[in-house]
C-alpha cells in the first residue's frame, strides 16, 4: 500500500455509507478488494463519465462491482463483470441479485483472454482489477489492445495495482511487472491518462485517437 496507513484511517472515516452486502465482503474480503476509498473513487468517475454500458475485469466476489452500480443512472445501464473462478462468480451472482441489480449485472464466467474477444458491446467504461494476477509479460499489452477495441470513443479505461507495490521502479522487474511497465506506457503515451498513486495505483485514460 503507497498511502500512508494512519492517512488511510483519516479518509476513511470520511467515506460514504455501504451497503450491508460491501459491509460484509469489506469485513471478509475473498481476494484484494478495491476497499471503501478507491470504490468509490471509480463510482464518481464512472458517474461524472455518464457511464451507461461498464465492463469490470475481475469480479471477484462483486464488491467494486456494486460501487459503479451505484453510479448507473435508475433506468439505464448495465454491467458486464468477468470472473474465472466459479465459486466467487457464484457468490457474486448471489450479492448482485440480493442487492437488486440481478437483470442488470451480468456476471461472465471463465477466463477474461477467452471471454473479452467475441464481445459484440462496446463499452463506455472498462475497470480492470486483474493485472496482479497476470504472469507473462506480453499479456498486460495484449489485454490493453483487447480493452481499447472494446471502449467507445471517449470511454475511460481504468485499471488498478498498476505500482505493483512499488516494483516499477525497481531494478530487473519480473515478467508480470515488464507488462504493467508497457500498460502505464501505452497509457500514458496513447490516450489522455493519469496514473494516480491511491493505494497500489490507478490508471485513467480516456480514449481519444479513433
Ligand atoms: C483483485 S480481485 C478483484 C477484486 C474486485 N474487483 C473487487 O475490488 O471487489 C481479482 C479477481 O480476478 C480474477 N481473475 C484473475 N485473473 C483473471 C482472468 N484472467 N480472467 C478472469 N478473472 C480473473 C481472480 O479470480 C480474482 O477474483
Amino acid at each position: 500500500m503507497i498511502v500512508d496507513a494512519a492517512i488511510e484511517r483519516y479518509l476513511l472515516s470520511l467515506a460514504p455509507e455501504r451497503s450491508r452486502i460491501q459491509r460484509t465482503i469489506e469485513n471478509d474480503p475473498p481476494a484484494a478488494i478495491v476497499g471503501p476509498l478507491e470504490g468509490h473513487f471509480l463510482y464518481l468517475l464512472a458517474k461524472i463519465n455518464d457511464s451507461r454500458r461498464i465492463l469490470e475485469i475481475g469480479t471477484a466476489t462483486g464488491y467494486s462491482t456494486l460501487w459503479l452500480a451505484r453510479a448507473l443512472p435508475p433506468d439505464d445501464g448495465h454491467i458486464v463483470t468477468i470472473e474465472r473462478d466459479p465459486g466467487r462468480a457464484a457468490t457474486a451472482r448471489a450479492n448482485f441479485v440480493s442487492a437488486g441489480y440481478g437483470e442488470r449485472i451480468e456476471v461472465r464466467e471463465g477466463d477474461a483472454f477467452a471471454v473479452l474477444p467475441p464481445l459484440e458491446d462496446r463499452f463506455d467504461f472498462i475497470f480492470v482489477d486483474i493485472l496482479r494476477n497476470l504472469s507473462r509479460a506480453e499479456e498486460a499489452p495484449q489485454l490493453y489492445e483487447i480493452c481499447l477495441s472494446l471502449l467507445q470513443p471517449a470511454g475511460l479505461l481504468v485499471a488498478d495495482n498498476v505500482l505493483v507495490d512499488a516494483q516499477v521502479i525497481m531494478p530487473n522487474p519480473a515478467p508480470r511487472v515488464q507488462g504493467i511497465l508497457e500498460w502505464n506506457r501505452r497509457v500514458a503515451g496513447e490516450m489522455e491518462a493519469t496514473i494516480l498513486p491511491l493505494r497500489d495505483g490507478i490508471a485513467i485514460g480516456r480514449k481519444t485517437n479513433y
